[in-house]
């Protein structure tokens, strides 16, 4: 980072506070310094750059954990540096847990705490350079094409099309990673609705009582932590479509207010007295079964009629595996637009081997291993000893198979255990507590094994 680090320095002590300021300047920061919560709030919503808080705990008016909260919904990706006296250890460690970025103790070691800043403002650069990578990535991805010529895959594309100029509200179902969040964009974008936004709720990221504000929106002060007006996900989509992306996993009291503004059309800002009109074609996804969900008492039964009026059913990969060609030919040709890929040709026996295997993490899995062998490949045609690599490495042996040559212990028994939690996750709709306790493992157990075979 070659720009100066600006650091945000809160407390009531003006000794305190101007000793930290110094300290910060002489080694090259810019510091600013607020002598409350309030001012420090005031400060940061009067905007600027800023990289680090460092704030005190114990401060008259409002608190340091205090003033964490507030800045935590106003700008979650600042990191806050927790200033802890004596007696105060079990606070900061309190605040370590509502999202600070770490504690320093009093008095100060200026070494120490010249490190931590330059680590936490390290950190806020990171955040915000992935963010920004992640959103030129959805943007190359480009205008979403739904690829296949399968008679499965033609009968989507016909309901799609069937569907699209409709205003109806439409069901999309299917196994992790069919694309059924490109079926709701194709949607859209046919729709008349095409200029509008399109706006994606993932309804298992929803905190629990936070359905209305996340939805329909809330005004400042209206609850506690509400410091700032919010627009909710029915406004932001107002005249476009709202995809409500594990429709299954929202709980019953959200599913009786989403119910509510489906039936009536109406739903209000928390905090306000007027109705608003609704604007929205909705569009659910999920890859539970849902009727289950319903006989098991967890989703409500009026509510998923409501949803069901035009189920489209996304097959797996499994069930079209003639698409596979066109699916990786596509999927070259993707990673060759970026520049990140060179091969233009596939072996033979390399299509074979991607036929023969199941897929069960389906079209996401087949692009991941067509990514891998763009890296992996290093002549200019996808050889099937790359693909063996691949398939191998991650995966076990396609159903029925015999043992084949490949007979590298370690490899195989990784394989098994990739396929173990991909079943596992299948079994399980994708619930991974319930996942771990199916294979008789901890949670933390199970979260080591998603992220060592990249599922997470
Ligand atoms: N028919 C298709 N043609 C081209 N690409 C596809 C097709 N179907 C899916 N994809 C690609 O596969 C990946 C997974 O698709 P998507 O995210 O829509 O799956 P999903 O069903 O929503 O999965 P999950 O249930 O895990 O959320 C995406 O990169 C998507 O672009
Ligand atoms: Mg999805």
């Amino acid at each position: 980072m070659s720009n100066p680090i600006q650091v945000l320095v809160v407390d009531d002590e003006d000794y305190v506070r101007n000793s930290l300021v110094d300290l910060l300047e002489a080694d090259g920061c810019v510091a600013q310094a607020a002598s409350s919560g309030e001012e420090a709030l005031e400060r940061v919503r009067a905007g600027g750059e800023l990289h680090v808080v460092v704030t005190d705990l114990s401060m008259g008016g409002m608190s340091g954990s205090t003033l964490l909260a507030q800045l935590q919904m106003i700008l979650p990706e600042l990191p806050a540096i927790v200033l802890t006296g004596v007696g105060t250890v079990r606070d900061a460690v309190a605040c370590m847990k509502a999202g600070a970025y770490d504690y320093v103790a009093k008095p100060v070691d200026p070494e120490e705490f010249l490190v931590l800043i330059r680590k936490a403002a390290e950190h806020r650069h990171l955040v915000g350079e992935v963010k920004r990578l992640r959103s030129q990535v959805d943007q190359l991805q480009g205008p979403s094409v739904i690829v296949g010529e399968s008679a499965a895959i033609r009968e989507v594309v016909r309901l799609i099309a069937d569907v699209a100029p409709t205003d109806a509200t439409v069901l999309v179902l299917g196994e992790s990673g069919t694309g059924k969040e490109l079926v709701a964009q194709e949607i859209h974008r046919l729709s008349d609705r095409a200029r509008k936004p399109f706006v994606r709720v993932n309804c298992g990221a929803i905190a629990e009582g936070l359905f209305e504000s996340e939805f329909f929106g809330h005004r400042r002060g209206s609850f506690t932590g509400a410091t700032e007006d919010r627009t909710g996900r029915f406004a932001e989509a107002h005249g476009g479509t709202l995809a409500l992306d594990e429709i299954g996993t929202l709980k019953l009291e959200a599913q009786a207010k989403l119910l509510r503004v489906l039936e009536s059309g109406e739903y209000s800002v928390v905090g306000e007295s007027k109705t608003r009109h609704s604007d929205v074609r909705v569009v659910a996804i999920t890859n539970e079964d849902l009727t289950t969900r319903v006989r098991d008492g967890h989703f409500r039964e009026d509510l998923f009629y409501r949803l069901n009026v035009l189920p489209i059913e996304v097959p797996q990969l499994a069930d079209r595996k003639s698409d596979i060609p066109l699916l990786v030919e596509h999927f070259l040709k993707t990673f060759r637009d970026k520049g990140r890929c060179r091969l233009v040709e596939i072996e033979p026996a390399a299509q074979a081997a991607l036929g023969r295997y199941d897929w069960p993490g389906n079209i996401r899995e087949l692009r991941n291993v067509i990514e891998r062998a763009t890296i992996l490949e290093r002549s200019d045609v996808l050889s099937s000893a790359t693909i063996d690599r691949i398939l191998n490495q991650g995966m076990a042996l396609p159903r029925g198979e015999t043992l084949g040559d490949n007979l590298n212990i370690r490899q195989r028994v990784e394989a098994l255990e990739r396929r173990l939690i991909l079943e596992a996750l299948k079994r399980t709709h994708g619930k991974k507590k319930e996942a771990a306790q199916y294979l008789g493992i901890d949670y933390r157990n199970f979260a080591y094994y998603l992220k060592k075979h990249e599922l997470s």
